[in-house]
C-alpha cells in the first residue's frame, strides 16, 4: 500500500483528560476511511492530531515520510496549508468573501494569481452544483451551498488528504448525503485521500475502510 499518513501510538490529553489512549492509524493515497463513534469517543481529536493541528503528547504521525512533530511551526504550517484539506462542521466559511473567493482561499495563500485560483475555484464549484453562484457572498448562501463551497475549498489545491470532522452537521439528511456523495466522488477523481468522521450509514457505506472509536480508542476497523 502506497502510505500517505501513519500514525502510531497516538496520545492526546486535554489538561488531566484522556482523549486518546494510543491510536495506531494508516492511510493509502486516494483511501477513503469514515470513522465513526458515540459523541466524546475522540474522533475529532485524531482528527485534528492527524491533520497537525494539536500535537500528540505521545506516538508519531507521518506524512509522506515526514514526521509532524519534528517540523518547525512555520514548515507544518506550509505542509498544512498546501498538502491537506480540512471540512469543517460549520464549513467556517469567510462571510464577506464570495463563494469563488472562498474557494480559491488556500490557492490565494499559496501565490497562485488571482485569475487563475479563482478559475480553479470556480471549475471545482461547478462540479459541486454551485456554478451559478460563484459571486454570492457567503452571507447569502443556504446551509447546503455553504457547505459546497467548504467542500470546494478543501479539494481546490488539490491536497494530498482531506479531513472532514462530521461536514453536514448543519445539513439535513437528504442534502448531507448529496453533498457528502459528490465530495467522495471530486477527491475519489483526484486521487485525494479522505479521512471523514461521519453518522451517515450511507456515507460510511461509501469508504474503502471503516473505524469505530470508543472511549479514545479505535476498536473496529472493517475494510472492504
Ligand atoms: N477542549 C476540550 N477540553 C477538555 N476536554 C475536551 C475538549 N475537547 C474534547 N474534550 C474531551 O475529550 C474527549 C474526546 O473528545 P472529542 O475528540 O471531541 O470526541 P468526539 O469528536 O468523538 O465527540 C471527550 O471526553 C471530550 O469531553
Ligand atoms: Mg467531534
Amino acid at each position: 500500500m502506497d502510505v500517505i499518513l501513519r500514525a502510531e501510538g497516538v496520545e492526546f490529553f486535554y489538561g488531566e483528560q484522556r482523549a486518546l489512549c494510543g491510536v495506531d492509524f494508516a492511510l493509502a493515497r486516494g483511501e477513503v476511511a469514515a470513522i465513526t463513534g458515540s459523541s466524546g469517543s475522540g474522533k475529532s481529536s485524531l482528527l485534528y492530531c492527524l491533520a497537525g493541528v494539536l500535537p500528540p503528547a505521545g506516538g508519531s504521525v507521518v506524512f509522506d515520510g515526514i514526521t509532524l512533530s519534528s517540523l518547525p511551526d512555520a514548515e507544518l504550517s506550509a505542509l498544512r496549508r498546501e498538502r491537506i484539506g480540512f471540512v469543517f462542521q460549520y464549513g467556517e466559511l469567510l462571510a464577506e468573501l464570495t463563494a469563488e473567493e472562498n474557494a480559491a482561499l488556500p490557492l490565494r495563500l499559496a501565490g497562485v494569481p488571482k485569475d487563475r485560483a479563482h478559475a480553479a475555484g470556480a471549475r471545482v464549484l461547478g462540479r459541486l452544483g454551485m456554478g451559478d453562484f460563484l459571486r454570492r457572498r457567503a452571507s447569502g448562501l443556504s446551509g447546503g451551498q455553504a457547505q459546497r463551497v467548504a467542500v470546494a475549498r478543501a479539494l481546490v489545491h488539490q491536497p494530498d488528504v482531506v479531513f472532514a470532522d462530521e461536514p453536514t452537521g448543519a445539513l439535513d439528511s437528504a442534502n448531507s448525503s448529496a453533498v457528502l456523495e459528490e465530495f467522495l466522488v471530486l477527491a475519489r477523481s483526484q486521487q485525494t485521500a479522505v479521512v471523514i468522521v461521519t453518522h451517515d450509514p450511507g456515507v460510511a457505506a461509501r469508504a474503502d475502510t471503516r473505524y469505530t472509536m470508543t472511549d479514545g480508542a479505535i476498536t473496529q476497523r472493517v475494510a472492504v
